[in-house]
This record gives structure tokens, sequence and C-alpha cells, in this order.
């Protein structure tokens, strides 16, 4: 199983570690166009395989798409990260026309190939791979619902002074500080659900706290995210690598599922060897259905800026 992940910044550079650690892909290609930075950060990654054991081996490449060739799964991680106070919509004029270069190349050397896209704004991104790829919708996965979901739980936890392996939640919708869904009413501690616990307005506070997750770590750092970022794509790469059929909300082309078409976004899907295996529909209360609308109106707006 070779995996090319593209952008050997934090976010690359981190996914490829937790694929490396967790020992399931035989090959990991690092590209980025910064001149000797993949091959610096493979280096370095290889460096650590004695010490945390782990036979993946990881090579890197200053924009050579020819060392990607047949790789069954690639990683869109390039781009430019959000800044401080910035949204990730503000983005998209930077960040379109690298990914539609990105996702054509691999593409090109990769046919076969399942992309899963990280860079922001992501939801936007991973329609525009649509696009420019034709890729069956299948192949084409956006990551940020797996991402929300854990910082969802970690703020869950934190709400109910439980371990983080008691508690279970999902978060639907954009990938954005404002389109974000966390599914309170879904949300359990071993089974219950977690209004057993807390309040409506600590719950709520969670909710808050979940739909910024990534700005508040981007004022914590001076830039986004990366560790979480990072084994958020590592364990959608493992359930394609491993066909483990989980569930993930990712971010996936809409063919009338939720009343929606043409637009990609984040609901519960089943990941597997052929990549989306599944949409899983889930009944929506009214409330969580006019969210839902309200956030792919926010996605098609920024779908709108897309010039292909
Ligand atoms: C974040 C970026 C990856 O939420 O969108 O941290």
């Amino acid at each position: 199983m070779k995996v090319t992940v593209v952008g050997a910044g934090a976010v690359g550079a981190s996914c490829a570690e937790y694929i490396a650690i967790k020992d399931f892909a035989s090959e990991v290609v690092l590209l980025d166009i910064k001149e000797g930075y993949a091959e610096g950060k493979a280096m370095d990654l290889m460096q650590t395989a004695p010490l945390n054991g782990f036979d993946t081996k990881i090579t890197g490449s200053t924009n050579d798409y020819s060392k990607t060739a047949g790789s069954q799964i690639c990683v869109i991680t390039s781009g430019i990260p959000r800044k401080p106070g910035m949204t990730r919509e503000e983005l998209i004029g930077i960040n379109a026309g690298i990914v539609k270069t990105v996702a054509t190349s691999l593409v090109k050397h990769s046919p076969d190939t399942i992309l899963i896209v990280v860079s922001n704004p992501m939801d936007t991104m991973t329609y525009l791979a649509h696009k420019v790829t034709g890729l069956p919708k299948n192949r084409i996965i956006g990551m940020g619902g797996a991402l929300d979901s854990a910082r969802f739980k970690y703020r869950l936890a934190e709400a109910l002074g439980a371990p983080l392996s008691d508690v279970d939640g999902m978060v639907i919708g954009g990938h954005s500080d404002t389109g974000m869904i966390p599914l309170t009413r879904l949300a359990t501690r071993n089974s219950v659900p977690v209004s057993k616990f807390i309040s409506g307005e600590r719950l709520q506070q969670v909710m808050e706290d979940t739909k910024v997750g990534g700005a508040t770590l981007t004022k914590l750092l001076g830039t986004s995210a990366w560790y979480a970022p990072g084994a958020a794509v590592s364990a959608l790469v493992q359930a394609i690598a491993c066909d483990q059929k989980k569930m993930f909300p990712c971010s996936t082309m809409l063919n009338g599922e939720y009343g929606m078409s043409d637009i990609c976004i984040g609901v519960p899907v089943i990941l597997g060897k052929n990549g989306i295996e599944k949409i899983v529909e889930i009944e929506l209360t009214d409330s969580e259905k006019a969210h839902m609308k309200e956030s792919a109106e926010g996605v098609s707006k920024t779908n709108n800026l897309l010039e292909f």
C-alpha cells in the first residue's frame, strides 16, 4: 500500500508520522514544492523508525509527481494555513489554484487513487477536486468531520469530567466556524445521552467551543493546528487501507442524500477499500435540518467563488 501526502508542512508531516507509526502502509511519499523540504522531513521521520518500531518507508520529493505514481491513497494538505482572526473561507484565493494543480497532477500519475482533501476551505476544495479530476464520487473524501468530532469529544469529556474513551459524538455539516453541527442530541457517555449528566446550557457551551475548535488553536499557536488534523487524516487512510468499514463524518459529494445535490459537505459515511462505500442517512430533527440547510448555504456561497 503506497500513500502519498502532498504538503510536508505541519499537517502533512504529522499525517505521514501517524501513518508510519501505525505501520499499515508499505510506503509513504511526502511531496512539497519547497526545495529539499519533503526530503528533509522524510529523512527525519525515517530516523524515528528504529526508535518507534515501524517498517513503513517514507521518502520525500520536491514536486516530482512521477515519484507518487501508483499511490492507492493521496492526501492533499497543500496550501496556506489560516492566521489568527482569519476564517477558512478567506484562504480560497490562493488555495484553489494550488489544489487544482495538485489534484490533477496526482490523478495523472495515479489514475486509480482515492483522494483525501484537507486543504481549506475544505468542503469547497473537495468540490473543486471533483470538478477538476472527474473521479467517481466514492474516491474523493474531504477530511473535516473526523477532526471536528474528535474536538467535540474532547469538549464533551471536559464538561462531563469523564475520560475521553467514555464519550461518543459526531459533528456533521461544513468544516467552518459557523457551519459545523455538533449533534449534541446523539452524543453519549457509554450509551447514556450526555444530557443526563450536564445542563442544556453547558451542552450549548460545548457546542460553541467545538465549532471554534480550530480558531481557538490558531489563536494559541499563531497558525492552524496539526496533531489532531494529522491523526484524523491517518484514521481515514487506515480505514481505507485496511478496509475497516468504519464510519466517520466526511465531506462527500451528495446526490439527493439529505435533500441536497452538487455539494460536498460533512455527513456520516462508511470508509473501506473503495473509499466512501456508503453515505449513512440519519434522521435529523427539524432544527438540525435547518442548521444543515444554513451550513450548506455557506458552503455553496464559497463554491460560487471558484473559477474552473
Ligand atoms: C483545523 C484545520 C485543519 O480545523 O481546518 O485545524
